[in-house]
């Protein structure tokens, strides 16, 4: 309903329930206001029924009434909401949002690569058009969006395919490009422009859309059909938006470079604002293993959850509602709930009652299910970690550790862990930390992270670095850590750092350590082998002037100093060895 009309219904509704319910005098069962401060209410109107009745004394005009407050009050619009909210999903200053802008868009043809199994080829441009306005644009050579999805994904927030999906996935809240491209309108003005091909060798659509923010709803300001060049499917995304471009740990430049770490099947053409294009090159040529859309764990599930879920399957039976809403539940397991739950397997779900809804929650929690299948994840995997280390930092040591699948709240998660020691790395400074969430790297709130929180938790001496108290650990060592799940707990919408979950603290411990000893080994190996070396070149020193000593005392020819000095280098060559 449009606001005018809302307002005139409640003006309506407000002044009939005023007319209906006559306002207690003084002395009725309802309590009398204090008398009115002196002057209050001077100069102003009285409200309808608000009147002294005769004799009655002075009742005191509250500021506001139910009915004053009735007329402000209305439905908020999710897009109004983050547009005064916008820091929460991560545009709460010029280059946070210019890098959000692109994060957003880059994630999407990942991911959109990933489900159509394509190796992604992605190109990025952000182009300065005035001081702070830039425009961002990504292409990729994904599957495409069909036509009439396309206003909704761009002009409208909560719509998109992987919020009701349990897989791993870079996107999962449906939030990410429409907010960017909402973000761009309110800055610039200037709509987002898509074009997407989702026919080979069939013209594209391109499209420009804002969003009606009272709404949130788009609108399509123009729509076309053209010429895709390639003959394969593919999306280009632009957004013009108010922006800063800085270099540094929160760069664009950056993400790209951490994006290209944890995903080396990836080719990313970057054109920065000033200076050359960079290309991150392919490292691998072989798809991550394609993970699996799974059903929720019934170790996972809420007791509300479950009521809901109950209600939608109106009409089934019990065990047969268990078998198809839940992994990992056979008929046989089904029924060892039901009969634990004291409920008969073939009772119709939406007409049991709350206390026997409970009943069945606590007889889930009590049966013994297999963990959930894990083949939703995708993990990067301990090969191509280390080639991808390798490829982006010389080192002298490099490791890497993936663990095997556990479940927190019933989602299956995995932790991966890789880590470069020594070569260039900076001795005197805090390790590099590199923090991934599904394949995205995670720049900012690295202290609010449950990442670091494991970190900070290892004791890194033992394993040969220096570590202040509840700082980084000291010394020439990059860590990568990937958390890799069909649902990440971020912290915010903005997806920047991970909830402190117990379990998933403890796998990314256990992973850092594994990790950690084997670096530990080769530090000490590397102390013993300098030891040896340092006292190598000190005998070697000393050689000669024994030579010359040896040759006075026992007066020996030239050639056999010559020859004494030779055995005892050969001797110490051995005992080093
Ligand atoms: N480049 C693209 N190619 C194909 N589909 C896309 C592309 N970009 C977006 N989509 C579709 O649009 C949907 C909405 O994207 P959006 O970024 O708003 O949300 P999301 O990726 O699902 O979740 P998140 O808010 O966490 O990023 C996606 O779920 C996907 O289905
Ligand atoms: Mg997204």
């Amino acid at each position: 309903m449009p606001a005018t009309k809302v307002k005139r219904a409640l003006t309506t509704i407000s002044s009939q329930e005023e007319a209906a319910e006559p306002q207690p005098s003084c002395g009725q069962e309802r309590s009398c206001p204090a008398p009115p401060a002196p002057g209050a209410g001077e100069g102003r109107d009285e409200a309808p029924g608000r009147r002294e009745g005769r004799g009655a004394a002075p009742m005191a005009k509250p500021a506001v009434t139910a009915q004053d407050l009735a007329l402000k009050q209305r439905e908020i619009s999710v897009s109004e909401f983050f547009t005064k909210n916008r820091h929460l999903l991560g545009f709460d200053n010029p280059s946070r949002a210019l890098l959000a802008t692109v994060k957003e868009a880059v994630d999407n043809s990942l991911d959109a690569c990933q489900e159509a199994h394509v190796l992604p080829e992605i190109f990025v441009e952000v182009r300065q058009i005035e001081e702070n306005r830039f425009r961002v644009i990504v292409e990729d050579n994904g599957p495409g969006i069909v036509r009439q999805q396309i206003p909704k994904i761009f002009g409208k927030l909560l719509y998109g395919s992987k919020f009701h999906t349990l897989k791993q996935s870079r996107g999962q809240q449906g939030i990410g490009i429409s907010a960017a491209g909402m973000y761009g309108q309110l800055t610039t003005g200037k709509p987002v422009a898509i074009t997407s091909c989702s026919r080979p060798g069939r013209p594209a659509h391109a499209y420009e859309i804002q969003l009606d923010t009272e709404r949130n709803q788009p609108i399509v300001l123009k729509e076309a059909e053209v010429e895709w060049k390639g003959g394969r499917c593919g999306t280009r995304v632009e957004i013009e938006l108010e922006g800063r471009y800085q270099k540094g740990r929160h760069s664009v430049d950056a993400y790209l470079q951490q994006t290209a770490l944890a995903n080396p099947h990836v080719e990313i053409t970057y054109v920065p604002p000033k200076g050359e294009a960079v290309r991150f090159e392919r490292q691998v040529e072989s798809l991550p293993p394609d993970p699996k859309e799974i059903r929720p764990h019934p170790y996972g599930v809420e007791l509300g959850v479950l009521q809901g879920m109950l209600k939608a399957a109106r009409g089934q039976r019990l065990s047969t509602f268990l078998c198809t809403a839940f992994s990992r539940v056979s008929r046989r397991t089904a029924d060892e709930i039901c009969s634990r739950a004291g409920l008969k397997p073939e009772s119709r779900v939406h007409l049991l009652a709350l206390e026997e809804v409970e009943r069945l929650f606590k007889a889930i929690g009590a049966t013994r299910i297999l963990a959930p299948p894990t083949n939703c994840l995708s993990p990067i995997g301990e090969e191509v970690i280390l080639r991808s280390l390798r490829g982006q930092i010389r080192a002298d040591f490099y490791s890497a550790r993936t663990r095997a699948p556990v479940v927190y709240r019933g989602n299956p998660f995995l932790v991966e862990v890789g880590l470069a020691y020594g070569g260039e790395l900076p001795a005197e400074e805090p390790i590099t930390l590199y923090r991934f969430a599904n394949r995205v790297p995670l720049l900012f709130q690295q202290s609010a992270c449950a990442i670091t929180d494991a970190v900070l938790r290892i004791d890194w001496k033992s394993y040969g670095l220096a570590q202040p108290r509840g700082s980084l650990p000291i010394g020439p060592a990059a860590v990568l850590v990937h958390v890799a799940s069909v649902w990440v707990p971020f912290t915010s919408e903005s997806k920047e750092a991970i909830a402190d979950y117990e379990e998933i603290v403890r796998e990314i411990r256990l992973a850092l350590q594994e990790c950690g000893r084997q670096m530990g080994r080769f530090v000490q190996r590397r102390r013993r082998e300098a030891e040896a070396e340092r006292k190598r070149s000190y005998i070697e020193k000393y050689i000669p002037h024994i030579g010359e000593a040896l040759q006075e005392i026992l007066g020996l020819p030239a050639q056999r100093r010559a020859s004494i000095e030779e055995n005892l280098k050969d001797m110490l060559e051995r005992s080093r060895s």
